[in-house]
């Protein structure tokens, strides 16, 4: 019999707005954000500023969370993400402060673009147009040009690849930028392996989609993985339309191991996904062992997905890109469309009064 992931015809029917089209596009995506961004003047150099703050919600958030995990070794100053109305105490004249809002309408980031801008931080904005295009006309700042027509966690390639670029250009990846190619490589060759036409028995995300039907996923990233176990978390609630968790190594020895100790009626439902890294550090890796054997003896289910490649970049991409296939064959398997946001749309209407 012909697993339903494998009705390519069908697939197509219910994915209303190309979610997986979009995905597959991802490599491609990323190329043609390095080749537009690269081209900007965006008046940034090689100052020295002591933090850099990535404003932002949802789908525009992960950009930065991504550039944070990537850089973490080796920038000498603090990168952080900020969701919220308001900007932290430290953010000032020696901030440089980067607003992502793919639509350019979300309350929160606008509001964080206003005050970023009363306290003189160093400001770039990255959007497709919206009011904060509006905004950063009207006042002279810089404006990175998202394209238009993505929804915008599906933006991914470009909202990371624009914010590696200005990384890049005040000075930050000087050591790193050739992770860029071996990350481009991993995904194409991982593509090829998790495409719609690619058939189930040798379609790892679509084994997956499979394995976690009728299950709630907690999914527990490692050292490197923090964003992207928690890409992978939003990407299951918007695209596959599930409740799901996550949290990342060491930290989750500390406190989510004990959920192990839950109602074995309750835990039947769960299932832990484990993402781990061939270069995680040794005593960290030892400990994943334990915390594996303790959560599948009670667990209903663990799946582990490891990262691919030697670079840093690469082994967070490849691990993120695994999600994105996996939550939009979930969301078909569950006869939803991976595209639509009924629900965030509603509360966004709510929230502008
Ligand atoms: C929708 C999505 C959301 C949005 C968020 C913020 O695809 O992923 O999480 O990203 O509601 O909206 P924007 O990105 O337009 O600022």
């Amino acid at each position: 019999m012909v697993h339903p992931l494998d009705d390519v015809t069908l697939l197509k029917q219910l994915d209303k707005n190309e979610m997986l089209k979009v995905i597959e596009a991802f490599p491609e995506n990323s190329l043609n954000a390095l080749k537009i961004f690269d081209g900007y003047d965006l008046k940034v150099n090689k100052k020295t500023f002591r933090n850099i703050v990535i404003a932002g919600m949802g789908g525009s958030a992960i950009g930065g969370t991504l550039l944070r995990d990537w850089l973490q070794p080796t920038s000498p100053i603090p990168i952080s993400i900020s969701k919220n109305y308001s900007l932290p105490a430290y953010v000032n004249e020696d901030t440089l402060l980067m607003a992502v809002s793919y639509s350019g309408n979300t309350e929160e980031t606008l509001s964080a673009l206003v005050e970023a801008k009363k306290r003189q931080a160093t400001i770039i904005t990255f959007t497709s147009g919206g009011n904060m295009a509006k905004y950063a006309n009207q006042e002279e700042i810089p404006c990175v040009k998202l394209p238009v027509g993505f929804q915008p966690r599906a933006a991914i390639p470009y909202q990371f690849f624009s914010l590696a670029v200005v990384a890049r250009k005040v000075g930050l990846v000087e050591g790193t930028w050739s992770e860029v190619d071996e990350s481009i490589k991993i995904l194409r060759k991982l593509r090829s392996e998790m495409n719609i036409e690619s058939p189930y028995d040798r379609n790892m995300a679509k084994q997956i989609a499979s394995q976690l039907r009728g299950y709630i996923p907690l999914i527990y990233g490692s050292s490197i993985h923090e964003g992207v176990a928690y890409r992978w978390n939003t990407q299951i609630n918007e695209n596959s339309k599930i409740p799901a968790g996550s949290n990342n190594f060491p930290e989750a020895f500390h406190n989510a191991v004990m959920a192990s100790e839950a109602d074995a009626v309750l835990l039947k439902h769960v299932c832990a996904i484990l993402l781990t890294d061939p270069y995680e550090q040794a005593e960290t890796a030892a400990k994943i062992q334990r915390f594996r054997d303790i959560m599948s003896r009670r667990f209903g289910r663990l799946i582990e997905v490891s990262a691919f490649g030697k670079a840093r970049l690469s082994r967070i991409m490849s691990s993120l890109y695994i999600g994105d296939f996996v939550s939009a064959y979930l969301g078909l398997l569950n006869g939803k469309d991976p595209s639509s946001i009924d629900s965030i749309n509603e509360l966004k209407r709510s929230n502008l009064g």
